[in-house]
């Protein structure tokens, strides 16, 4: 295990996740069969590839380029298990209305939109979700809004709890029409808003609402700006609650160290706001098929390399060039985030008037892809 962690280290030097329990769960999620995208773990991009390419040169990596998938040729004999069994794996609900939910991810498989940041979570994520959230008693009997929701959380819940009102704000009007008519084929009564949230909530939005749930762009300006609409959203003068999501690995242009004690110092001091729960390695995306072909292609292609250096010389420089799609900058963790649930008895938003100029300079782009872009246009 330790010649693998030192062989990736050779050439990836400042991935601080490149360890051995990461290296563990990595040959764990190999053991089934998998897409190198739907790879989750803290590891780089970069670190990730290099791991593929050790246990390809030595023979003990299948891959399947018709499935896009790879997995271990043998299985791992594990001397350390109890270590590995810490990961915690998503649990297996049976619940009613199966077939309404499956109708709900086929309708929600629409094609994302990068420039909105879309990236819809998995079945069990949004599984995990819902079981989480119904488990502080969060959505039956209680008045939720939806702060952006590519993932169709609203209507999983509304088809699984019983949550008193539902409303989704969003700029995309596709998935609020989809939205709207799953509502109404399975009576639930969501209403829905087009609305861009770098301007506030309209006015009947504001202070009415017991929890408020928002998987914002994974950077400080798009956490500040998406969690601030959604506290301004919550009731005055009782507890409420809100759902937001958040790296907790370090990741050098999005999520530092510093970033994310800004980014909580911020929800706590200035939002009133306490955490109270998490759900650690709660959140996988789903890779668009596209996507998941890029990758297979590129690792592919590295393949043909004599050895592991060449190899890796090819998936560096093949990597280099930013691409909006998040799980492809190299730099970008391929960790699943953190579902976090904040408690307020005195909800203030941060961000009260327009996202303008003004907030820009002071919180960063509300997109990480701007973020991405204005790197790489540096290093130009
Ligand atoms: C921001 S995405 C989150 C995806 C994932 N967490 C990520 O970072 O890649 C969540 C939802 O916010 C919506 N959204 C993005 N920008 C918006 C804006 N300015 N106003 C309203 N909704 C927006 C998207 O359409 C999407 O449905």
């Amino acid at each position: 295990m330790n010649e693998m962690v030192e062989a990736c280290k050779a050439f990836v030097a400042d991935d601080p996740n490149l360890t051995v329990y990461e290296v563990l769960r990595l040959l764990r999620i190999l053991e089934g069969e998998t897409t190198i995208g739907g790879i989750a773990c803290k590891m780089e991009v970069l670190s990730v590839m290099a791991a593929l390419g050790f246990l390809y040169y030595k023979g003990m990596l299948k891959v399947n380029s018709e499935r896009l998938t790879v997995g271990l040729t043998s299985k791992v004999e594990w001397d350390v298990k109890s270590l590995v069994e810490l990961e915690i794996r998503g649990t297996v609900y049976s619940f009613p209305r199966a077939e309404s939910l499956e109708d709900t991810l086929r309708k929600r498989d629409m094609g994302i939109i990068y420039e909105f940041s879309q990236l819809p979570i998995n079945r069990d994520s949004l599984m995990r979700k819902f079981a989480f959230m119904q488990s502080f008693q969060d959505v039956d009997g209680k008045e939720m809004i939806f702060i952006g929701d590519d993932d169709f959380l609203s209507v999983t819940c509304s088809l699984l709890g019983r949550p008193r009102r539902v409303v989704v704000v969003d700029l995309d009007e596709r998935l609020l029409e989809g939205i709207r008519e799953l509502s109404e084929k399975y009576g639930l009564e969501i209403e829905t808003y087009k609305h861009n949230l770098v301007h506030p909530l309209p006015e009947e939005l504001q202070g009415s609402f017991d929890t408020f749930c928002t998987d914002s762009p994974h950077c400080l300006g798009g956490i500040l700006l998406f969690v601030s609409r959604g506290v301004s959203a919550l009731k005055r003068g009782i507890e409420t609650t809100g759902y937001f999501v958040f790296q907790t690995v370090n990741e050098p242009l999005l999520m530092t160290f510093e970033t994310r004690q800004r980014l909580l110092k911020l929800i706590i001091n200035d939002m009133n706001g306490v955490i109270q729960g998490m759900l650690p390695a709660s959140i996988k995306y789903t890779t668009p098929r596209n996507e998941d072909e890029k990758l297979m292609a590129l690792f592919l292609e590295a393949t043909r390399r004599p050895n592991l250096e060449e190899y890796y010389k090819h998936v560096e420089e093949a990597l280099k060039p930013s691409s909006k799609f998040i799980e492809f900058y190299p730099k970008f963790s391929m960790e699943a985030s953190m579902i976090t649930r904040l408690v307020f008895k005195d909800p203030k938003p941060l961000i009260e008037g327009e996202y303008d100029k003004k907030a820009e300079e002071k919180y960063g782009p509300i997109y990480s892809w701007t973020i991405i872009e204005q790197h790489a246009a540096k290093e130009k």
